[in-house]
């Protein structure tokens, strides 16, 4: 049988999701009371990127289920001096069980599942981020009873984030309304994939029409990792994207506001929302630990 791997949640069905959130909800409920699956495995957890919750969630996570993580800065190893990836995947296949790897483009995760004998993880690439997105399904199921019954609101930039809620309606049903800066829309491919799989996406012209209703309203920083050099042009394009309490007021009274971290207060998000009785990104946080603990144990071990 061929290596599964995830790269993004178009690698995972409707049934397949259901089933990662509802473990994912039930090793939250068991915490420190659970089987330990992955007793006597290690999984390599790699990063080209910075990262504070995915390097934790994932050592911490990974310990939880009994195993043992070795996580790797790719800058202090050979990959940083040059070393291709595809005989990395062929050195690691020999080691560990599974491997996690945060980089830049998805075309080197592509590389690595396509040499790897192992599950690969997506901890982010400049598309996706697909680990985030489980633990945001997670927190809206903890705050709502049906994914299909949703309207998402998504302000801001058409990137790794917004592309894994246009892949998440495809697997969850929601309907999502993207409102971005012109010139920052999503990817044209990723968004023909997701609706021909299913993805209700509507792309709204404003902020407010995006917001207009929705049970969730989500955004991320303007300017993500590898793009300090558009700091400033992306400040003068986003502006008026700003999730303020004047937008959340135009949603739902039970919305939600979400977002991945780390924000930037005063730029995509206000203080008063991302403080406030409505946001859930705390919560949204430590899911990640529980949603990619029951992705380990279906990935890795008997789970699947
Ligand atoms: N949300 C997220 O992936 O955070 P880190 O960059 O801190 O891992
Ligand atoms: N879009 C952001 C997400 C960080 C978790 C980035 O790629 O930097």
């Amino acid at each position: 049988m061929a290596t599964r791997h995830f790269r993004s949640l178009f690698d995972v069905s409707r049934e397949e999701l259901d089933h990662l959130l509802k473990s994912a909800a039930a090793l939250k409920a068991a915490r420190g009371a659970h089987d330990r699956p992955l007793a006597g495995k290690s999984v390599a957890v790699i990063f080209e990127k910075a990262s504070t919750r995915t390097r934790l969630s994932f050592d911490v996570g990974i310990h939880e289920l009994g195993a043992h993580s070795v996580t790797l800065m790719a800058k202090d190893t050979q990959m940083g001096r040059g070393e291709p990836i595809e005989d990395t995947a062929r050195m690691l296949s020999g080691y560990v069980h599974g491997v996690v790897i945060r980089t830049h483009g998805h075309e080197r995760l592509e590389q690595l599942c396509g040499a790897s004998r192992i599950p690969v993880v997506n901890g982010l690439t400049d598309r996706y981020h697909p680990c985030q997105l489980l633990a945001d399904l997670q927190t809206l199921r903890e705050s709502f009873d049906a994914f299909a019954d949703l309207q998402v609101a998504w302000i801001g930039d058409g990137n790794n984030m917004a592309h894994s809620w246009a892949a998440a309606a495809a697997r969850a049903g929601f309907t999502l309304r993207l409102a971005s800066p012109k010139g920052y829309e999503v990817d044209r491919g990723v968004l023909a994939q997701a609706r021909a799989e299913g993805a209700s996406v509507v792309e709204c012209t404003s902020v407010e029409e995006a917001a207009e209703g929705a049970h969730v309203v989500t955004t991320d920083v303007w300017a993500s990792m590898g793009q300090e050099d558009e700091v400033s042009a992306r400040k003068a394009a986003f502006a008026g994207f700003c999730v303020d309490e004047a937008l959340m007021a135009r949603a739902s009274k039970d919305a939600v506001f979400l977002h991945c971290l780390p924000a930037h207060r005063g730029e995509e998000v206000s203080v008063g929302v991302l403080e406030g009785p409505q946001s859930r990104v705390w919560d949204e946080a430590e899911n990640r630990l529980h949603a990619q603990k029951a992705l380990l144990a279906w990935l890795l071990g008997e789970d699947g």
